[in-house]
């Protein structure tokens, strides 16, 4: 697989990624935690979170932001919509950007890039507007260039993201559904000339269908590995 040049990538079930950098910066992404079926609960998330990002409004993505927030006080960043509603329940240190934009937090260069897909909040039955949703890069000094898509659908200017940020490996949704399945994932990867692409958002509820054996016959003798990780397995 890709060279992690140290740093650590943990998948914990849906769209849920910890990453440790080499120099022991700890980043979480779209924390789904206590209603997700796939999350292992005997997991320790480290006691403090230096970076909580989050890529859009769904539940299943920032069900538990709140709660990781006060819990492990992190940096919380994402689009300017998302973190003003964060902000609105409590959460206090927290950036909210725009797509396009990047920024650099301790030995970690973020940027927030398109995804397809939507961002509606649900705050106790009503639906508030959470700008729109999207994907981060994040770039690790000395280390690989990782690319979280969020929950999207295919798009062709996956190819700007690589000229832009040329990403290593990718996190790619292939559940189906609310999501690219396997073929648009495999799609997706070539656009993105990924080495490695881990799959994510599938097998978390009847509804994704999508499996990584399936992306990996859509990826046959294109020299691009599929990444097939259990949750909580850290890879190094
Ligand atoms: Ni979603
Ligand atoms: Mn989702």
């Amino acid at each position: 697989m890709t060279d992690l040049k140290g740093s650590a990538i943990t998948w914990l079930g849906h769209a849920v990624v910890q990453i440790t950098t080499a120099k022991g910066t700890e980043i979480l992404v779209d924390p789904f935690i206590e209603h997700n079926p796939k999350y292992p609960k005997s997991y320790k998330l480290p006691k403090k979170l230096d970076l909580l990002l989050v890529t859009h409004g769904h539940g299943d993505h920032v069900g538990d932001a709140v709660t990781v927030a006060k819990q492990h006080g992190p940096h919380v960043v994402g689009m300017v919509e998302l973190i003003g509603w964060l902000q609105s329940k409590g959460v206090e240190n927290a950036a909210g950007m725009n797509i396009g934009g990047s920024y650099k937090f301790k030995d970690v260069t973020l940027s927030m890039v398109e995804a397809r897909h939507s961002s509606g909040i649900d705050d106790g039955g009503r639906t508030i507007y959470g700008g729109v949703p999207i994907g981060f890069v994040i770039a690790i000094d000395g280390g690989p260039v990782l690319y979280h898509a969020g929950d999207t659908g295919v798009f062709l200017d996956m190819q700007l993201i690589r000229e832009l940020y040329a990403p290593d490996l990718g996190f790619l949704p292939i559940g189906d559904y609310y999501t690219m399945g396997p073929k648009a994932a495999a799609i997706a990867a070539k656009h993105l000339a990924l080495k490695t692409v881990v799959p994510i958002h599938y097998g978390t509820f009847p509804a994704l269908t999508g499996t990584p054996e399936q992306l990996e016959e859509h990826l046959q003798g294109t020299g691009i590995q599929v990444l097939k990780a259990e949750p909580g397995k850290t890879l190094r």
